[in-house]
């Protein structure tokens, strides 16, 4: 757990959570009581069965308890927005891909853990959830094209998916994989991209206390559109780092070259950790649209966590720390 002094500008979780996210919970219990119709009303999903339902919602562990040292010092963004402004390249180049995303198949959902582990593992999700506890955090999200929300996810800290895992000593980074299936990803009928989506962090990265796996959104099961089952949620850096419905993590002593990375590394770098001072080749960062609002704010170095990561990041040069 992470230990640090409460700053004057966080709000208290009764400030920071709209009435309306309670409300929605007591809507998916009516929901999830009412069967696979209603819930899919609620927001679930389309055409999901009553054990798909079930396998989604993780048997009743939403809206799970909030972890009270991640807070913000901004609202929480608008639910209704934050789960129709999507990036997900596997479902279209642009924002609306949240009803093109509920073809993801997401029952059953395996995860392959291999590279530098003691035993190499199928894991399934249902399987993930019952050796975890589900926590809710308030994070910041920036995505490099500058644009930003304030998230309240549902999810259990990365480094709980490193000790399952049980990674050898000399593994030094983890790199991550989103599911191929162009069946029902029409973006990854684009052959120009390097399909599959591939992240990757190093393993101070993954387990640091603000690394996090996301289950969950607004006290519900992660949506399709989000990158339902799992996805991981890293706010210190741009939101393209933060991969959606993972289907493999390998441990390995190579730096893995990411999605992006491969397409245009001049533009996206595989540090790619929040910071004002330098600018994209297309986007200034020195300033942030909160989605919801067309004000423009400040951003912050590390995304304003800088306290907590910065320490990281002491032993790379100026450019490598900041940006590439
Ligand atoms: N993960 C996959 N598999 N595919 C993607 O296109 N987009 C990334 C990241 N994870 C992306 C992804 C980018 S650019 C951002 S900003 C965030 O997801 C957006 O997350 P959101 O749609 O939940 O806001």
């Amino acid at each position: 757990m992470l230990l640090r002094r409460k700053k004057a500008w966080e709000l208290k979780e009764s400030e920071a959570t709209p009435e309306s996210v309670f409300r929605q919970r007591r809507a998916l219990v009516k929901a999830i009581a009412a069967g696979p119709i209603l819930a899919a009303g609620a927001g679930l999903g389309i055409g999901m069965g009553p054990k798909a339902l079930l396998a989604a919602v993780g048997e009743g562990r939403y809206p799970a308890p909030r972890n009270e040292a991640f807070t913000l010092d901004r609202p929480v963004s608008p639910e209704d927005i934050v789960t129709t402004y999507n990036n997900f390249f596997e479902f279209g180049s642009h924002k609306q891909i949240s009803k093109a995303a509920q073809r993801l198949e997401i029952d059953p959902w395996n995860m392959l853990i291999d590279g530098m582990v003691e035993k190499e593992m199928e894991l399934g999700f249902e399987d993930l959830l019952k050796q975890v506890e589900l926590e809710e955090r308030l994070y910041r999200h920036r995505c490099v094209e500058a644009w930003a929300m304030a998230v309240p996810w549902t999810g259990f800290p990365m480094r709980r998916l490193v000790e399952i895992a049980k990674p050898l000593s000399g593994a030094k980074y983890i790199r991550m994989e989103t599911f191929l299936d162009d069946r029902i990803a029409p973006g990854q009928r684009q052959r120009w991209y390097p399909w599959p989506y591939v992240e990757g962090l190093t393993m101070a990265e993954a387990t640091n206390d603000l690394a996090f796996i996301g289950t969950g959104v607004y006290g519900k099961p992660m949506p399709k559109q989000m990158g339902a089952p799992i996805r991981l949620v890293v706010p210190w850096k741009y939101g393209f780092k933060s991969i959606k419905s993972i289907v493999r993590l390998t441990f390995t002593d190579e730096r893995p070259v990411s999605f992006w990375e491969e397409l245009q590394a001049k533009e996206y770098g595989f540090w790619a950790n929040v910071n004002p001072e330098v600018d994209h080749p297309r986007w200034s960062q020195a300033t942030e649209r909160m989605l919801g609002s067309n004000e423009r704010v400040p951003t912050l170095k590390y995304n304003g966590y800088e306290e907590q990561v910065a320490h990281l990041y002491k032993d790379l040069d100026v450019g490598d720390r900041l940006y590439r």
